[in-house]
């Protein structure tokens, strides 16, 4: 039997052939005409007025938080379940995240920790999609919050592209900014590569500045403020291009797929899987709370499949070691496991993964 492994990005014989006939075109390889159409897709399917893209989705939360106005020594609610770039992205400018705990059922910040959070050096939160889900409040729960206490609201919706609100908009627009992630495991994939998406014409030219040597305009070598370089690649982008077409198909079968694991697991109690509104988000990753979890991940790899621990509490982590209490985000420690969740997982390995899950507690 084959591996299954919990995740597996998935290029076709679309992917190549666009690359080829890119490469007779004799094109120079750094961002231009595909990167803006690449840009365009991304803004038309999530209704943002702009798309920017970047290298990965680590710099485009460092550049939406820089282009929004955080600073160095700013505070930034963060949620202490989440992949370990939403912090980081704020420590590369030296801005310093603040983690609070996240709701036992859906892994979304949990509001009134946020709210308990908030001192005067507050600027900023920094909400995560976590799974493409909503939190219980709603989004504008959050934005409220924000404007109550005269802060910015930002999303990493990093896993979150075909994931909206249950009022139809698409995740990551709630706030001022929202960032996505292409990285190799993300619904679509340009091997790297990230993206903001903003309605606020000045944060977008703030954000194409930064990521251009703060070049006034395209190819100029006039600077009036500092900028780096974080472009993207036409290469990245016209496999990007082609991914996005994909992406309606993947969004549903996601859904098909947790639906199937729902069902076929749902006899057994050691498992517990997260609420998921599959009307309005689309699950990135399969997780669910798992009782012996890492003898399950043993039993599971022995017999050619692959799981994935959740992500650790990140004030545990030895890189922050911040005391507090975080019970949800302690229990994922402990029992949170990814399942096989690729697009390309058929039916027949759902049931094989799911057949040996209830073997193992049997
Ligand atoms: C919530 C979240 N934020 C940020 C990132 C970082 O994205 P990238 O790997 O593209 O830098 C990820 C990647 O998994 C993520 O899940």
């Amino acid at each position: 039997m084959n591996f299954i492994p919990q995740m597996e990005p998935w290029f076709g014989s679309e992917e190549k052939e666009a690359m080829n006939v890119y490469m007779e075109e004799g094109g120079w390889l750094t961002e231009f005409r595909r990167t803006a159409l690449f840009e365009k897709m991304i803004a038309e399917y999530t209704g943002a007025k702009h798309c920017v893209v970047v290298n990965n989705g680590t710099i485009s939360l460092t550049l939406m938080a820089m282009a929004a106005g955080i600073k160095a020594g700013d505070e930034v609610i963060v949620p202490n379940y989440t992949m370990i770039a939403t912090p980081n992205s704020l420590m590369m400018f030296g801005a310093n995240p603040v983690f609070v705990d996240v709701e036992a059922e859906n892994l979304c910040m949990d509001i009134h920790q946020a709210e308990k959070a908030i001192t005067s050096k507050t600027k900023a939160i920094m909400f995560v999609n976590a799974n493409g889900r909503n939190p219980k409040p709603g989004i504008e729960a959050f934005a409220d919050l924000c404007k109550r206490h005269n802060l910015i609201f930002l999303e990493d919706a990093a896993q979150s592209l075909g994931s909206r609100y249950p009022d139809g908009r698409h995740q990551g627009t709630s706030g001022v900014a929202g960032s996505f992630s292409f990285s190799a495991p993300k619904v679509i994939s340009t091997g790297q590569g990230g993206a903001v998406i903003t309605n606020n014409d000045e944060l977008a030219t703030s954000l194409r500045k930064l990521k251009d040597f703060g070049r006034t305009g395209g190819g100029n070598d006039i600077h009036d403020s500092i900028g780096y370089n974080f472009k993207f690649t036409e290469m990245q982008a016209v496999i990007g291009i082609e991914q996005m077409k994909k992406l309606p198909w993947r969004v549903e079968r996601k859904k098909e797929i947790l639906k199937k694991y729902h069902s076929q697991l749902k006899h057994i109690k050691e498992i517990t899987f997260f609420d998921q509104d599959l009307v309005h988000t689309t699950p990135w990753f399969i997780d669910v709370l798992a009782e012996k979890r890492d003898e399950l991940a043993k039993y599971l790899k022995e017999r050619g499949i692959g799981t994935r621990i959740m992500y650790p509490p990140i004030n545990r982590q030895v890189a922050y070691q911040r005391h507090g209490v975080y019970t949800v985000s302690d229990l994922v420690g402990e029992k949170g496991l990814w399942l096989p969740s690729s697009a390309q997982l058929t039916d027949e390995q759902i049931l094989t993964i799911t057949d040996a899950i209830g073997k193992f507690y049997k």
